[in-house]
Order: C-alpha cells, then sequence, then structure tokens
C-alpha cells in the first residue's frame, strides 16, 4: 500500500492532520490500533481553548460543537471555602468551550469516512497490529502493520506519529538525540461522569486541606467531577456515596450537591512529560506522543491541535512548492508554545493541589498565590490568557 503521508493513531492528533491534508489534495492513512468503538467511547478531555474551536471550525468540522459546545466566559477559583471569578472573556476577549474529546473524535472520524475512499484504500484503518515504523531517515519511510491477519508494508513520503504516550513512534527516535524532560506528580485525579446538573454554571477549581477538586461538566445533565487522590489509587475503594461526600467538603457545596447516577470512573496519572526534537528525518511526533501535561490547565488536547496545524501547514508547503522551511522548523515553533503550556499546567497543579508532607510555609505560599492571582488584574490577566490559549505562530 501507498500513500503520501502515513499516520500512526487515531486520536485528535491523527485524525485532525488527516482531515487537514485531505482538505490540501494530500492523500493520507491512519492506522490505529483500536476499534472505532473504543475510541469513540474514550472519556478524556473536555476543555478546547478558542484557537480549537476557530481550528476545527476552519476545517468544516464545528456544526455540531457549536450546537452542542458549551462556551464559557469565566471560570472560579476556590480556596479557604471562598470563590474567586477570574472573567476570561472580559481580560482576553476569548471563551473556552466545553466538548468532550470523543466527540471531536467522532466529528473527525465521521468527516474522515464521508469522505471515501482514496489511492484504493480506506482513510483510516481500526484495529491493526505489530505497527513499526523503518528508514525515518531516509526520503523513502516505511510502516509495518497487520490487519485482519495479514501483514502489510504502507509505503509514504512522511509518517506523522500521532500515536499518544504508549505508542511506538518515539522510540524511534535515536536515543544520542533524544532529550527527555519528565516529571512526575504524588498524586492522581479520580474522575467521574454522572447523570446529575452540573454544580454550578462556571468551572469550579477547588483547593481544599483534604486535596484538590474540580467541578466541570458535558451538558446541562452530565456532570464531569475530578477528586485528587493517591497515585495508585483504586477506583472500586471509591463507593459512589463516598465521592459524593467528599466532593461536597471539597467544593464546600456539602448537601447542597446535586448527587446522580454515576457511570464512568477511571483514575489519571498526573506527569510533566516532553521530548526534544520532535522530529527526526520524516518521522514528526505530534500531541501526546511527544508531550504530556497535568490536567489542571486544560491543556493537552489543545496543544495536540497547536502541533497539527503547523505539521499540516508544513506538509501542505512541501507537496506543493517543495518547500521544506516549515517542517524544518516543526520542532521548534511547536516547543516554543508546548513549554508554555507545560510551564501553566505545572503552575495550576502546583498552585491547586495538597502535596504530601509540604509544610506550613508551602502551604503558606499556595494560598499568597491563590489570593494574589484571584485579585490583581495584572495576575488573572496572565492566568486568564493562557488558559484560553496564548496566540498561534503558524
Ligand atoms: P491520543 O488521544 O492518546 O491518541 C493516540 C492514539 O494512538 C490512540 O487512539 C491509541 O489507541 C493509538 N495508538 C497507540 N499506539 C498505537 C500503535 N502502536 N499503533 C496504532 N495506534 C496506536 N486535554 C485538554 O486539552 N483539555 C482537557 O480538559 C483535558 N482533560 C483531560 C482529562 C483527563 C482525565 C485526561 C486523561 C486527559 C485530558 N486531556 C485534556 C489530555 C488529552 O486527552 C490528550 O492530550 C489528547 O488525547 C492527546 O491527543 P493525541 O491524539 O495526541 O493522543
Ligand atoms: C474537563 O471538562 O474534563 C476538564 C476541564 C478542565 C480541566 C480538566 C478537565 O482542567
Amino acid at each position: 500500500m501507498r500513500t503520501q503521508v502515513g499516520i500512526i493513531g487515531a486520536g485528535p492528533a491523527g485524525l485532525l492532520l488527516s482531515h487537514l491534508l485531505h482538505l490540501a489534495g494530500i492523500d493520507s492513512v491512519v492506522l490505529e490500533a483500536r476499534s472505532r468503538a473504543y475510541i469513540e467511547d474514550r472519556v478524556r478531555a473536555g476543555l478546547l481553548e478558542q484557537g480549537t474551536v476557530d481550528t476545527l471550525a476552519e476545517a468544516g468540522l464545528a456544526e455540531r460543537l457549536k450546537r452542542q459546545g458549551l462556551p464559557h466566559t469565566g471560570i472560579e477559583l476556590r480556596f479557604d471555602g471562598i470563590g474567586h471569578r477570574i472573567p476570561l472573556t472580559e481580560l482576553t476577549d476569548k471563551v473556552v468551550t466545553i466538548y468532550g474529546q470523543q466527540e471531536v473524535v467522532k466529528d473527525l472520524i465521521a468527516a474522515r469516512l464521508e469522505a471515501g475512499t482514496h489511492g484504493g484504500h480506506a482513510p483510516i484503518l481500526f484495529e491493526v497490529s505489530d505497527v513499526a515504523v523503518h528508514d525515518v531517515d531516509s526520503d523513502a519511510p516505511r510502516i509495518s502493520f497487520s490487519h485482519d491477519g495479514v501483514a502489510q508494508v504502507l509505503d509514504c513520503a512522511f509518517i506523522g506519529g500521532c500515536d499518544g504516550f504508549h505508542g511506538i513512534c518515539r522510540g524511534a527516535i535515536p536515543d544520542e538525540i533524544i532529550r527527555v524532560y519528565d516529571r512526575i506528580y504524588p498524586f492522581a485525579w479520580l474522575g467521574i461522569l454522572s447523570h446529575s446538573k452540573p454544580v454550578a454554571e462556571e468551572l469550579i477549581y477547588a483547593r481544599h486541606e483534604r486535596g484538590f477538586a474540580l467541578a466541570t461538566m458535558r451538558s446541562e445533565t452530565v456532570s464531569r467531577l475530578y477528586l485528587q487522590c493517591a497515585p495508585d489509587e483504586n477506583p472500586d475503594a471509591w463507593p459512589d456515596d463516598r465521592i459524593w461526600e467528599e466532593l461536597g467538603q471539597r467544593l464546600g457545596c456539602g448537601d447542597d450537591l446535586q448527587r446522580g447516577e454515576i457511570f464512568q470512573k477511571g483514575v489519571t496519572a498526573m506527569r510533566s512529560f516532553v521530548v526534544e526534537p520532535m522530529r527526526h528525518g520524516r518521522l514528526f511526533l505530534a500531541g501526546d506522543a511527544a508531550h504530556i501535561v497535568p490536567p489542571t490547565g486544560a491543556k493537552g488536547m489543545n496543544l495536540a491541535i497547536a502541533d497539527i496545524r503547523v505539521l499540516a501547514r508544513g506538509l501542505e508547503r512541501f507537496f506543493a512548492k517543495g518547500e521544506t522551511d516549515l517542517l524544518d522548523r516543526y520542532s521548534e515553533i511547536c516547543l516554543r508554545r508546548i513549554w508554555k503550556g507545560q510551564r501553566f499546567s505545572w503552575w495550576m497543579t502546583s498552585m491547586l493541589h495538597r502535596f504530601d508532607g509540604e509544610d506550613a510555609f508551602e502551604h503558606r505560599v499556595q494560598v499568597a498565590d491563590l489570593g494574589y492571582v484571584s485579585t490583581s488584574r495584572a495576575a488573572m490577566t496572565t492566568l486568564a490568557e493562557n488558559y484560553v490559549g496564548l496566540p498561534y505562530e503558524v
């Protein structure tokens, strides 16, 4: 099989890359290890920066997002039992939008499949196995894989390594070239989805003696709620009543919290991770394959989309005019935004979580940070402009 760009991974990064290339008349194939049902059901991110929404809209992908997405003009920081609103839109003229990542993935898959078969192959192959990349530092890289029990090879001009944190593409960058930055936090998030009215109209990020809590939502009838927990927490140790009681205490809304049926429960590890460079020869890493942030800043999927904007434009320039300038600067351009996203996510995480063994001094500094950011317009603006998304370079 042959294509212009072989893409590994059908998360937001790989699917958007394939769609943008298609709009530019460039052929690609997406190889995905999981089934379509699995990736359309996988519960993850929910908060889209204004730039992410605009990127999806420009690509004709926002019809359902515009109808079902929930625009937000502010968030609340809650500490010492008191809420403080950060008026995002007043400070930045931008909004953020709540729309589940799996909805973005569904919209992208529908758009890719609608475009139909090209060059004698389907746009996405699900449930592939034994994926490996070859000759990435040559002009003719290849991907080998199995599909329906048949071993195959995909010849391509470029490879998009969009296979997430646990993928295989990152491993193709030689040890003597790759530099890894990694920080693991001593806590995780227990996340739930429940059939209950959102706690408030806006998201609440709460710092509490018992640990961090976040109240967000998916719709007017579905809440998404998170609790800081131990990194090796067993979700079975959290019966529904315990979750509601803990949320009530940490969010400071006690018995006012509307309970409902909890229909999804999971634990997410917290990590900051970056590799440099994000390119080796004709292999380009994008999204979680190259970087992970703790979810406190809501940056993960948004950074993945920002990488793809640069990569898609670089590839368009190459196939239209033979120019490599943007591809040559891919890593450098993406990493400038990624490190700002890393800094912001690390800062929000550090300010809002309980750290085991933290002393009284550290506690006071955390509360001072929160006090400053919720009273100084300059500090609030710093938070807001990072939260809604910094301007794109490309
Ligand atoms: P992924 O979505 O991980 O996609 C990679 C794909 O590659 C997967 O489908 C995987 O099955 C496939 N794959 C892996 N290995 C192979 C292989 N060998 N062969 C073929 N396919 C393979 N981000 C935000 O922006 N906002 C938020 O509010 C937010 N909240 C979050 C909350 C939680 C609880 C979590 C866990 C994450 C959150 N994130 C958030 C982060 C966001 O979900 C990720 O950053 C995003 O999924 C990255 O997209 P991606 O396409 O790079 O990778
Ligand atoms: C979510 O809606 O799932 C969400 C929102 C904001 C975050 C993290 C997750 O910081």
